[in-house]
C-alpha cells in the first residue's frame, strides 16, 4: 500500500501514520544500538525541553500533539524548535502514544544530537575542578539521578568507565530532568580512563563499603575526582588501586550499602561544602 503523502502547516508536518519515517526512527531510538549508531537521543516533556533551549541546544527534529501548541510554552518551544531549523511533526494521539513514555506521557518531545567530550586535561593544582568517575553504572535512573545531582552542586561533568548504562537512554534522560543538557559527559574505556586517573593533580576519593576514613572526617585536596563504584560489585580493584583516599559513608542499619546515586549526593554536598 502506497504511503499517504503527510500534510504540511506554517513549516510543521502532521503525521497521522506509524509507517512514517521519522516515526520508525524516533521509536528506534529506544534501543541503544540505534542511539549509538545515529548519535541521536530523545527528551521528552515540555520542562525538559526548556532547559535544552535555555542551555543552548537545538532539536533535529521536534514531536507535539496536534493542536497542542496554540500558546505558552509549547508555542515558543515550536518557534525555537523553527529558528533552530528542526522538522516539525504534529502527531496524532495514536502515533504520540507509541512516542512517548508509557509511564507519565508528555504532549512534546525532541531529537537531539549527543554530545561527548574528550577526558579532560589535568586542571591546576587548587583548582576547584570536580569530575564524578563512575564505573559500569547499571541503573538509568541512578546515572540520571547522579548528573542531576552534579548539576545541583556545581560540578564538572560526569565521566563513564567501563561497560554502563547509556545517559542518553530515555529513563536516564529523563531521571536528569533538563541536567544532561549543561551537565559535561565523557566516556572512557577501561585503560584509558586508569592512565587519566593517574595523572590526576588533586586528590582521587574512592568510596567504599570497607575504607576506614569516615567521608566527613577529611580535608578533599583540590582539584578532586570522586570514584564512585558499579551497584553491583562495587569499586574495582582497578580504580581502588589509583585513590589516593578511600572513604566510607557511615551506616547504622543491617543493609548492606546505600543506593549509588544517594551515596554520590552524600560524598558531593560534603565535597562542594564550601562553595555551597
Ligand atoms: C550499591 S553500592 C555497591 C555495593 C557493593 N555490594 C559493594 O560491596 O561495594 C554502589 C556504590 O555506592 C557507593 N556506596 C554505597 N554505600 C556506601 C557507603 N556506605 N560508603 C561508601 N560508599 C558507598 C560505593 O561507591 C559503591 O561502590
Amino acid at each position: 500500500m502506497k504511503p499517504r503523502p503527510e500534510a504540511v502547516r506554517g513549516g510543521t508536518r502532521a503525521i497521522t501514520s506509524l509507517q512514517n519515517e521519522r516515526v520508525k526512527l524516533i521509536r528506534s531510538l529506544n534501543m541503544r544500538k540505534s542511539r549509538r549508531e545515529t548519535g541521536l537521543f530523545v527528551a521528552e516533556g515540555a520542562s525538559v525541553l526548556v532547559a535544552a533551549r535555555d542551555a543552548g541546544w537545538q532539536p533535529a527534529i521536534l514531536v507535539l500533539l496536534a493542536g497542542s501548541a496554540t500558546a505558552g510554552v509549547a508555542r515558543e518551544l515550536l518557534a525555537w524548535a523553527h529558528a533552530a531549523g528542526a522538522e516539525c511533526l504534529e502527531v496524532s494521539q495514536a502515533v504520540l502514544g507509541k512516542l512517548a513514555a508509557k509511564d507519565n506521557p508528555q504532549t512534546m518531545l525532541a531529537v537531539f544530537e549527543q554530545r561527548w567530550q574528550s577526558l579532560p586535561a589535568p586542571p591546576a593544582a587548587g583548582s576547584d575542578a570536580l569530575w564524578v568517575v563512575l564505573e559500569a553504572v547499571r541503573d538509568p535512573g541512578n546515572l540520571g539521578t547522579i548528573i542531576r545531582t552534579v548539576d545541583a552542586v556545581g560540578a564538572s561533568g560526569v565521566v563513564l568507565i567501563g561497560a554502563g548504562v547509556d545517559p542518553y537512554a530515555r529513563e536516564a534522560v529523563r531521571a536528569t530532568m533538563g541536567s544532561v543538557f549543561s551537565v559535561p559527559l565523557v566516556r572512557a574505556g577501561q585503560q584509558d580512563g586508569l592512565n587519566w586517573l593517574a595523572r590526576w593533580p588533586g586528590d582521587v576519593v574512592g568510596t567504599r563499603l570497607d575504607a576506614r576514613d569516615d567521608f566527613r572526617a577529611t580535608a578533599y585536596r583540590p582539584p578532586t575526582l570522586l570514584l564512585m563504584g558499579s551497584e553491583g560489585p562495587g569499586l574495582s580493584a582497578d580504580l581502588t588501586a589509583v585513590c589516593s583516599r578511600l572513604v566510607r559513608i557511615p551506616m547504622a542499619g543491617r543493609l548492606d550499602s546505600l543506593n549509588l546515586a544517594v551515596a554520590t549526593a552524600l560524598m558531593l554536598y560534603e565535597m562542594r561544602k564550601k562553595q555551597l
